[in-house]
């Protein structure tokens, strides 16, 4: 090895460390946000960051920069451990040209999408980035497509996961859009397809890039990320928090972690959760905290659509995801956005082999033009769907109201869920007693000679006879009345009655989802 060649390499090393410079990499710390190095260090086991490609430049002659080749070329990539399981990262460095995504960059991501491909292990990709380089025009545009083919050719075979970081604008929002989970940084980051000098122009419109597409803003409003998180670090914690959930690859299990938490723990105070009014609201968090292994639940999109709630958590050490409907928010009520987010959290457990647990208090689908207008039929249907398509193990408890079209959507035992357990509080019917009762004998209490006495009469019959799960259990549509008190060890004694279970569907390219 000749001296040369040894001073070469020295200097090139210490430039890819150095990034855009001391004053840019000031500049991103005044801003709030960590370097991309310090990112990698931070999301990964202390000193398994094992960085490829660090000595990658770009090839562009114009616009002068021939003079300004700066070593890895604007983004890091490599593989560490999280919790000790091997993971792929990418994290674009915005100090080196804006984080700008040259042809030169994206080969380094595609390479690192490839191997995660071939080794069965998560990709991460840490954006902060200005867009396509400038300078290299349809070259730059051409290394986004290449990732968003990896992104959908990844997809449903290894978990991958979006932060974004800083900024990430136009096409490039589509490669995180397609990847499984979305974090945003609070006051750093933002997502949008056109900015808001477009949009003055265009719509004449003003809003603020944070309105636009902050973290709130799409936490909230769009649903467009997952996670909302305090600042970088939060973000990184967070990272590894979902990680420890997911299996490596969608031919592996989700990690097993041993439980000091009893798994046969009833809980008394459950017995009393659902009041006697079924009108009255509860909120289902309390019950998926009191079942969990430690009360430990980690909810995904919890400011989105809060009418379901969906995440993690463990029974008897086993990852399961729980898809929930919420009483305690427009009474649980499934609507377009709530149809979605449960859709596309059911799908992918079931692509990565994580059991779910459904939740059912549910009064219906939303009523309104508003919501018949936006494609309920077709957003409902996007639940209903990936409910009946998952073959992973399906435990289903209604807690109480079961109505209606919800009732089929929501885990019922046609669409192949393997246990079904109610409370003694499930009302299982076509509707509730008021609607039912109005349809039904609308001339009988008009003709009645009182008819409010009549109307109430007729709604204790009918509730006497259907608000409770004793028709759909004579059936064998609940497998069990359960008491709440004792759902932990139900459900726990389920999954493990179902832990190998083989389900099928026909042989097809691939089936078509309402999207
Ligand atoms: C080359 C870029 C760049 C880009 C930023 N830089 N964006 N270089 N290509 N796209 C450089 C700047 O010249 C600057 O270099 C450094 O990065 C930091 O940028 P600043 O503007 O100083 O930072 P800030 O004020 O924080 O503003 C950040 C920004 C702004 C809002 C992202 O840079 C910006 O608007 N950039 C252009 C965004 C854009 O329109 N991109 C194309 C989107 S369309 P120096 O040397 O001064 O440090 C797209 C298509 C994808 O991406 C298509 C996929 C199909």
């Amino acid at each position: 090895m000749g001296q040369d060649f040894r001073e070469r390499l020295r200097k090139l090393e210490a430039a890819s460390l150095e990034g855009g410079g001391a004053e840019r990499v000031a500049r991103q710390h005044a801003a709030g946000k960590l370097t991309a190095r310090e990112r990698c260090e931070l999301l990964v086991d202390p000193g398994s960051f094992e960085e490829v490609d660090r000595l990658v430049m770009h090839r562009c002659h114009d616009f002068g920069m021939e003079e300004q080749r700066i070593p890895g070329d604007g983004v890091l990539t490599g593989f560490g451990r999280i919790e000790g399981r091997s993971v792929a990262i990418f994290a674009q460095d915005f100090t080196v040209f804006g984080g700008s995504l040259s042809e030169a960059h994206a080969e380094k991501i595609c390479k690192i999408m490839d191997l995660a491909l071939k080794f069965g292990i998560p990709v991460i990709g840490l954006n902060d980035s200005g867009g396509a380089r400038i300078q290299e025009g349809v070259v730059s545009l051409g290394g986004y497509a290449d990732i968003f083919l990896r992104n959908t050719i990844c997809s449903g075979v290894i978990p991958q996961i979006s932060a974004i970081m800083g900024p990430c604008a136009g096409g490039a929002v589509y490669s995180p859009a397609i990847t499984d989970f979305v974090f945003m940084t609070r006051g750093t980051s933002y997502m949008f397809v056109t900015g808001p000098e477009v949009i003055r122009t265009v719509t004449h419109e003003e809003v603020t890039m944070e309105r636009l597409g902050g973290a709130a803003t799409h936490s909230q409003i769009s649903g467009v990320a997952h996670f909302s998180c305090a600042d970088d670090l939060d973000t990184l914690r967070s990272i590894r928090r979902l990680l420890s959930f997911l299996p490596l690859n969608n031919a592996a299990d989700p990690p097993l972690r041993p439980t000091t938490d009893p798994l046969d723990r009833d809980d008394e105070s459950l017995d009393t959760l659902v009041p006697e009014d079924p009108n009255k609201p509860y909120d289902i968090k309390r019950l998926i905290h009191s079942v969990a292994d430690n009360g430990d639940f980690l909810e995904v999109h919890e400011h989105f659509a809060r009418n379901l709630v969906v995440g993690f958590l463990r029974l008897g050490g086993q990852p399961v995801g729980v898809v929930a409907n919420q009483p305690a928010h427009l009474a649980g009520v499934l609507d377009i956005n709530a149809s979605v987010k449960g859709a596309r959290f059911t799908r992918f457990c079931d692509a990565f082999n994580v059991p779910l647990l459904i939740l059912e208090d549910v009064p219906g689908f939303l009523p309104g033009v508003e919501q018949e207008h936006g494609g309920i039929i077709k957003h409902g249907a996007k639940l209903l769907y990936a409910l009946a398509e998952a073959t992973v193990p399906k435990i289903t408890v209604i807690t109480r109201k079961a109505y209606g079209g919800a009732y089929c959507v929501m885990g019922s035992k046609h669409i192949r869920t393997d246990f079904n357990f109610a409370y003694p509080t499930a009302e299982i019917a076509v509707m509730g007693p008021q609607g039912a009762v109005n349809i039904l004998y609308r001339r009988d209490i008009e003709r009645a000679a009182d008819p409010e006495g009549r109307r109430s009469q007729l709604v204790r019959e009918y509730t006497d006879k259907f608000a409770n799960p004793l028709v759909a259990a004579e059936r064998g549509f609940v497998d069990a009345v359960i008491q709440p008190r004792e759902t932990r060890r139900r459900v726990i004694g389920a999954l493990q009655l179902a832990a190998n279970k083989r389900d099928w569907m026909p042989p097809k390219k691939h089936g078509n989802i309402p999207l």
